[in-house]
């Protein structure tokens, strides 16, 4: 059965695209047959993460019948496959986010998971998103902006009764200003908060090249984090080693 997950945030700049690309990768790498769709038609870049931006034939050209879902597929060296959005602001003319569903169909029973990357927002193209899941994830940071905007799409699911597999707290830096993980909890209905990803420059790093971190940098703590929220994803379960600086002060406490 083909499991259809968006990742929204509500507040742009979350880390949506990041981590599409990166999930995408570390379960394609886990054997699963993974299709990355970027849904943000208006500011598409799921592609860039991946490495490649320009392509002939895209999902726009799927919402405007002029293409089929497997015209606009594009295999990554990931694993992963890969239906970006076109970049030019003429791909946008014509494309209507309300047929992002349909245009999902053709894949359903062709892959194991289905992962968008939705728009911000809670608008047409993020609803488009949103409707054509089954399941979401909720990424937020840790400041209360970000989360007053995910409560929004938390409630928006809860309305249209898409299931929430859980929030993924992203670019924690550990600071005091920072909201506490309880709070945040507290705020968005007690869902749970299945991934806490440090903020770490590899990741913008490795989007400076291209590919994904967990590829880049497949043992950095960042990486490992990812690899660990896909594996829950799928049911699964992968250790994550301690940060290095963790890993040095037992040593020294052991001593
Ligand atoms: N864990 C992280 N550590 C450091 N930087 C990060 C992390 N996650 C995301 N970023 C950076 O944050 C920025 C926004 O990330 P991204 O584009 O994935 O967010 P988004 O939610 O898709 O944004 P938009 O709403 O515009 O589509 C990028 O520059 C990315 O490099
Ligand atoms: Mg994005």
């Amino acid at each position: 059965m083909t499991r259809i997950v968006s990742v929204v945030s509500g507040k742009g700049g979350a880390g949506k695209t990041t981590l599409v690309a990166n999930l995408g990768a570390s379960l394609a790498k886990m054997g699963y047959d993974v299709v990355v769709v970027d849904a943000n038609l208006t500011t598409p870049n799921l592609g860039m993460h991946l490495g490649a931006h320009l392509f002939p034939t895209g999902f726009h050209d799927v919402l405007k019948g002029r293409a089929t879902i497997d015209e606009a597929t594009y295999q990554h060296e990931s694993g992963l496959r890969i239906i970006p959005a076109g970049i030019g602001i003429n791909d946008l003319k014509g494309a209507d986010a309300r047929d992002i569903p349909g245009a999902l169909l053709d894949l359903i029973g062709k892959t194991d998971i289905i992962l968008i990357d939705a728009a911000a927002g809670l608008g047409r193209e993020a609803l488009a998103a949103i409707e054509a899941s089954d399941e979401l994830i909720i990424i937020t940071n840790p400041d209360l902006p970000s989360v007053t905007d995910a409560l929004k799409a938390v409630k928006l699911a809860e309305e249209l009764g898409t299931k929430i597999i859980g929030v993924v707290l992203n670019r924690i830096k550990r600071k005091k200003y920072e909201m506490k993980k309880s709070d945040i909890s507290a705020m968005l209905d007690n869902i749970p908060i299945i991934a806490e990803i440090p903020e770490d420059e590899l990741v913008q790093e490795a989007i400076s090249v291209r590919t994904p971190v967990v590829q880049h940098r497949p043992n950095a703590f960042v990486s490992q984090k990812i690899k660990k929220l896909a594996a829950n994803v799928v049911g699964e379960d992968i250790e994550v080693s301690k940060p290095w600086y963790q890993r040095l002060f037992n040593f020294f406490v052991q001593e």
